[in-house]
């Protein structure tokens, strides 16, 4: 395989923020789906993916007339959920990912969820976006279905200019005291040092055309060094579940690398590694939620970035967040299977 700036893996995306700020929402708003009132009790409690095609993103930014030029293949956005119960969900998103997105509900302002997420992504050293949702709710907005963000706050009174402008100098603010400069993306003259802000409305589409044309610009003009295609294979198990007529699957993320049918793979399993065969690699349609049942699609082989379900004998006992590794003819299984015991 080449190593080339043309030929490059899909970025992966993390959505990260406090419950109930709008993440799945606003997944849904992009992908038009309805995830979100399906969950128990409106709550995610389980990492998502879906998988972008580069035609989808440049058609929902075309009205900014921007260069929207897309040199990655797609997007894998990761969905996490944002109650305080699940920091090791959170952690293990923003582990596998190139950039979040930060949700912050501009009515609430930064929550402690935020600030962990927050600290999660300094840790590491992530880019991120701050999504500051919910602008729909300033009192007397008139909503501009899917407009970007400034023709839609054009459309707004001056008492709603007002609060809205009020409210990002307090949210700046909350930002500066964890020792972040931010800034609303249509103002930020230094990307890179400053964080961006993108206001948004996961109900009726504002300023999602700017949420995604910032992040595909921002990806293809800083990460191509890391986006370059390598088949050093990188892959983790998201969940370990039962589907009728599958028997017990495991829905991975493959991060860097190629999957194939018929490989050999080994995965951290309760008792000691698992060793089997992919029998089927399957994804969700594009724009589909991985972890919501629906139909697939069969796949011979997978290129990284990719959200697959895993169908194989012996899975039962494997365990979620550890490495899935594919045993290549030159590896010797013993050393993988200690490596995957390690885990
Ligand atoms: P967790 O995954 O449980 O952390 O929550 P979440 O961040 O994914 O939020 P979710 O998408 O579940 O939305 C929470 C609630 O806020 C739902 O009732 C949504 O309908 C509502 N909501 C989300 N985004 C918006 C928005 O932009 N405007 C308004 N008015 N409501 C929103
Ligand atoms: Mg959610
Ligand atoms: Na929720």
């Amino acid at each position: 395989l080449r190593r080339s700036a043309d030929n490059l893996r899909s970025p992966i995306c993390c959505i990260m923020g406090h419950v109930d700020t709008g993440k799945t929402k606003l997944l849904d708003c992009i992908r038009g789906t309805n995830v979100q009132e399906g969950e128990a009790g409106g709550i995610t409690q389980q990492i998502g993916a879906t998988y972008f095609p580069a035609e989808n993103i440049r058609e929902r930014t075309k009205e900014l007339k921007a260069d929207a030029t897309l040199r990655v293949p797609g997007l894998l956005v990761i969905d996490t959920p944002g109650h305080e119960s699940f920091t090791n969900l959170r952690s293990r998103g923003s582990g596998l990912c190139d950039i979040a997105i930060l949700v912050v509900d501009i009515m609430h302002g930064l929550e402690p969820q935020t600030i962990e997420s927050l600290n999660l992504l300094k840790m590491r050293d992530t880019e991120f976006i701050v999504a500051l949702n919910k602008v729909d709710r300033l009192y007397g907005w008139k909503p501009c279905p899917n407009a970007p963000i400034l023709k839609a706050m054009k459309q707004q009174s001056t008492d709603v200019q007002n609060e809205f402008n009020m409210r990002v100098t307090q949210i700046k603010v909350q930002f500066m005291e964890q020792g972040l400069n931010t800034e609303l993306y249509y103002k930020n003259k230094e990307m890179g040092k400053t964080f961006s802000i993108v206001p948004t409305s996961a109900i009726s589409g504002e300023g999602i055309p700017d949420l995604l044309l910032l992040l595909v610009q921002w990806t293809s003009k800083t990460m191509v060094e890391k986006l370059m295609f390598s088949d050093e294979m990188q892959c983790i198990v998201l969940e370990v579940k039962v589907i009728e007529g599958l028997g017990t699957t495991i829905d991975v993320i493959l991060i860097n690398g190629i999957l194939r049918e018929g490989d050999q793979i080994v995965v951290g399993g309760m008792q000691e590694p698992i060793v089997t065969t992919i029998r089927s690699l399957l994804t969700p349609h594009p724009m589909k939620e991985l972890r919501i049942k629906g139909s697939y699609l069969h796949h011979k082989e997978l290129k990284a970035a990719q959200g697959i379900k895993i169908t194989a004998q012996g899975l039962d006992h494997a365990i979620a967040g550890t490495s899935l590794y594919v045993v290549g003819p030159e590896d010797d299984l013993e050393d993988i299977k200690e490596a995957a015991d390690q885990d």
